[in-house]
């Protein structure tokens, strides 16, 4: 069983292509985290890397997990660049449910946090066709059953981004805003939060606190009226995995909704 967590959809294009080289399933970790998973033999996490470290909706799942001690657990990251302490913080929460994570990698894709830089994400696709051997090399080592943990590089920048004032200037870069002069309450940002964040009151979109900044609403409002550091996300720079559609980020996120969609 592979559990992914997505925000643009390179999570879980990459878990589909692993699933279909494992015979192997697909599952959203927020649906996960109600299953009893300790009769399976092998578990993949799957879930991009935010300022060098796991997401905070990952950590916030992980913990809830009942998984089988015996299985064969295998972590990959889809990143820009550089996982940093992502592999290494999640590995420390398997470990402390006793199970010591068997392989672990990262994988090259197109950045969806260059927006917040100003800069396309969809200028970064070459990255597809360069690594997609590495992924073929993943799926042949999960198949062996391999034990390597690649723990990537970047180490020390994940521990600066995890200072708390570093954090404070560093997640408002990329921490999300509705505005609402150009919002037209269609609820498409609702739907693809997978923390119910964005919220409506009075026909006005209000994003919350508990934002894991995945940018699933900037990258798909049909307005590009979520925006970051007040300025607006053009068209051409929104992104989202070519193969993944908005219905499965959508589903993806369902069963984590606390909030109804206006
Ligand atoms: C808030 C944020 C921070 C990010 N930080 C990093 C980073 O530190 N290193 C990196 O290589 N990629 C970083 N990225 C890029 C994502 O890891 C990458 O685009 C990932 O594939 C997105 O996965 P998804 O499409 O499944 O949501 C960041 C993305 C976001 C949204």
């Amino acid at each position: 069983m592979i559990l992914y967590f997505s925000g643009t959809g390179n999570s879980l294009s990459i878990s589909r292509q692993l699933a279909e080289k494992l015979n192997d399933k697909v599952m959203p970790l927020t649906q996960a985290v109600n299953l009893d998973l300790s009769q399976e033999q092998r578990i993949g996490l799957v879930f991009p890397c935010y300022w060098f470290n796991a997401p905070r909706a990952v950590t916030e799942l992980v913990p809830r997990l009942k998984l089988n001690k015996q299985a064969y657990l295998f972590i990959i990251i889809p990143c820009g660049a550089q996982a940093g302490n992502a592999i290494w913080k999640v590995r420390k929460m398997i470990a402390a449910k006793g199970i010591d994570v068997a392989y672990s990698h990262k994988i090259r894709v197109p950045d969806n946090s260059a927006v917040g830089f100003g800069r396309n994400p969809n200028d970064q696709v070459w990255k597809f066709d360069r690594y997609a051997g590495r992924l073929e090399t993943i799926a042949s080592d999960i198949a062996a059953g391999l034990r390597r943990k690649h723990y990537a590089w970047w180490g020390p920048a994940g521990a600066l981004c995890a200072i708390p004032a570093v954090q404070r200037r560093t997640l408002p870069m990329l921490t999300p805003e509705v505005n609402i002069d150009k919002c037209v309450t269609c609820g498409i940002c609702t739907n693809v939060c997978p923390q119910a964040n964005i919220s409506f009151a009075n026909g006005k979109a209000h994003c919350g606190d508990n934002c894991t900044q995945c940018l699933a609403c900037v990258h798909f409002c049909p307005h590009q009226a979520v925006e970051l550091n007040h300025k607006a996300t053009p068209k051409a720079h929104q992104y989202h995995h070519p193969k993944v559609a908005l219905s499965d980020i959508t589903c993806s996120h369902e069963t984590n909704k606390s909030t109804p969609t206006p």
